[in-house]
């Protein structure tokens, strides 16, 4: 398999990582969830006391500790320094403030030259919402996922349950809702089909079907270049 870059970008929910994992997996490509990169700045900040609002703050905090993944048998670990964070990026103080935090434009400028020193190697599937756009706009792939809200809050809830999480539906479509509209509508890098990325609608499909989809691409891509 000739490496390339293959970046997935889509709203809140949509089934990025799970397809972007299975992707890396099968081709023996890097997965780098750079949504975990902004939720480990907004769990520094909330564990420092730092506002969400305070840029300057949140860049020092960035230069300051180590992002890293670990790939172990258990699937891909997030690190703080030598803290393994990735339950606690997850939790809903975490996800509920994450797109503030993300929003200012010197956080993206740090972390968008982290993600493009990973992929400089080649051979990795990015997920985000502006890898497409901004991160690897050269990227021989990209791929742009979305699926209805009703749906994504369906997938999101019956995951929360098997984890034992309570939640609420209504509160859980909410949130999403929230999350895309300050995603969208950011002024720096928003969260945006790539003109030259493949739109695909995985509301009613498996997880397989998406996999399966994205590899049409894939091997249709390769052929051509
Ligand atoms: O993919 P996720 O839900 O874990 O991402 C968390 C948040 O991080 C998302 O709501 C917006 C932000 N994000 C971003 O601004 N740019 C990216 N490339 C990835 C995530």
């Amino acid at each position: 398999m000739k490496k390339i870059n293959i970046a997935i970008d889509g709203p809140a929910s949509s089934g990025k990582s799970t397809v972007a994992k299975i992707l890396a997996n099968d081709y023996g490509f890097i997965y780098t969830d750079t949504g975990a990169m902004y939720r480990s700045v907004t769990l520094m900040a909330i564990k420092a006391g730092v506002a969400f609002t305070d840029e300057d703050a949140l860049v020092q905090l960035i230069h300051e500790n180590a992002i890293s993944f670990k790939q172990t048998d258990q699937g891909q670990l997030v690190f703080i320094n030598d803290n393994n964070v990735t339950e606690d990026i997850r939790q809903p103080e975490v996800t509920n403030n994450v797109s503030e935090v993300s929003a200012h434009e010197a956080v993206r400028r740090e972390l968008v030259k982290k993600q493009q020193e990973i992929a400089k190697a080649s051979g990795v599937v990015m997920d985000g919402r502006d890898i497409g756009t901004a991160v690897l706009p050269n990227a021989e792939v990209k791929i742009f996922l979305v699926a209805s809200v009703v749906e994504r809050a369906e997938r999101r809830y019956k995951e929360n349950q098997s984890k034992g999480i309570m939640t609420d539906f209504q509160t859980l479509k909410e949130e999403i809702e929230h999350r895309d509209l300050l995603d969208s509508t950011r002024k720096i890098s928003p969260l945006k089909k790539a003109a030259d990325a493949e739109l695909l609608d995985t509301t009613g499909m498996t997880i397989q079907q998406v996999v399966t989809s994205i590899k049409e691409i894939v091997e249709k891509k390769l052929a051509e270049i």
